[in-house]
């Protein structure tokens, strides 16, 4: 029922000692469905001791570079990211679902725009699309990425920024664990820091768009302090690793006990009984009557199980994935939607 592709690994190549990059074959046939734009992810399914396991992954490459290649960094108990780290092979088929995501600049060969890019750690990975696509649509623009890791032999594709060579960009690496001469670029990146690097005269406050990836703490410090300096929210974007779900989780106070669900989706309509006490959200309890939804981080960060309400409402705990205009439109996240009425239609064909 899900839109996955089975594809076959073509390429594993360790990027540090903790993180590989995948490379998959893409069909003829399955080209079209298989372009991406730079900044998006994929996400990928597979069996690992018996478990059924998916996870979303940012692709590296930019689109004229024509590779579908994700990053997958190695976590601590992590059960999909040390299987591609340590038994994955080449020749391997995964279940591929089609690209992904809003995180992503417009871009255009005439412009003349300056980007302020934020990564850390594997929160390189779409910057890294992000910036390649930046430098060979727009030559006129300019980019400053300020990537913050914990060591110089932590670094993901070091070798591979080290080899663009345009005037158009600047690196500054930031370190937390590495002895570095100018004190500016050692610590994480949070609001003293930003206000640190702004009054240095590194960080551009009129930059045209600001994209930032990695942990939430970081994300939260970057928008605080750009909307403390009255940049538009149009221009901020950002794509977080995994929410600590605590501070920004919203409480659902709903009047009803149980709704009465009804899933489309590709073409076919399911119906189930949502019980407020006993499901998280409409996706897990779908999951849980055996249903083959789509989702990935089920933390309202990918929007992998977005849907849209046709009839009834319903709230999300927190959207860190939609933009203003499709919540406005009426889609959901459903791994974070909670029923307010006593009937709640959703397509996920929409
Ligand atoms: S599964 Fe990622 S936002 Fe719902």
């Amino acid at each position: 029922m899900n839109n996955f592709s089975s594809l076959k690994v073509v390429g594993l190549n360790k990027v540090t000692s903790d993180s590989v990059s995948i490379t998959f074959e893409i069909p003829a046939e399955r080209t079209n469905e298989f372009k991406f734009v730079e900044g998006q992810y994929i996400t990928l399914k597979t069996s690992i001791k018996g478990e059924s396991v998916q996870r979303a992954y940012s692709i590296w490459k930019a689109p004229h570079e024509k590779e579908l290649a994700v990053l997958v960094k190695k976590v601590e108990n992590g059960v999909f990211s040390t299987y591609a780290n340590e038994s994955l092979k080449v020749g391997d088929v995964l279940e591929v679902m089609p690209p992904q995501g809003n995180f992503v600049p417009k871009l255009n060969s005439s412009n003349k725009n300056h980007y302020t890019l934020f990564a850390a750690g594997s929160g390189i990975t779409p910057i890294f699309s992000i910036l390649k696509a930046i430098l060979r649509t727009e030559e006129n623009s300019t980019i400053d990425l300020f990537y913050l890791n914990k060591t110089k032999s932590s670094v993901i594709f070091s070798d591979e920024l080290n080899n663009i060579s345009s005037e158009n960009l600047k690196i500054h690496y930031l370190y937390t664990r590495e002895e570095v001469e100018d004190s500016l670029l050692k610590g994480r990146i949070n609001k003293s820091k930003l206000t640190d690097l702004a009054e240095a005269g590194l960080l551009n406050l009129e930059s045209y768009q600001y994209f930032s990836c990695g942990p939430e703490a970081m994300i939260l410090d970057i928008n605080e302090f750009l909307a403390s300096k009255r940049i538009e929210e149009s221009k901020i974007k950002f794509e977080l690793f995994t929410t600590s779900g605590s501070d920004n989780v919203e409480e659902i106070q709903t009047e009803i006990s149980e709704s009465a669900i009804t899933i489309t989706i590709d073409d076919d309509e399911f119906d189930y009984v949502y019980k407020v006490d006993s499901a998280e959200s409409i996706l897990d309890e779908g999951i849980e009557q055996g249903l083959d939804l789509p989702y990935s981080c089920k933390g309202g960060v990918c929007c992998t199980c977005r849907a849209k309400i046709m009839e009834g409402t319903a709230k999300m705990k927190i959207n860190y994935a939609l933009t203003d205009q499709e919540v406005a439109d009426g889609y959901v996240l459903t791994c974070q939607t909670v029923p307010t009425s006593p009937v709640l239609k959703v397509s996920f064909d929409d």
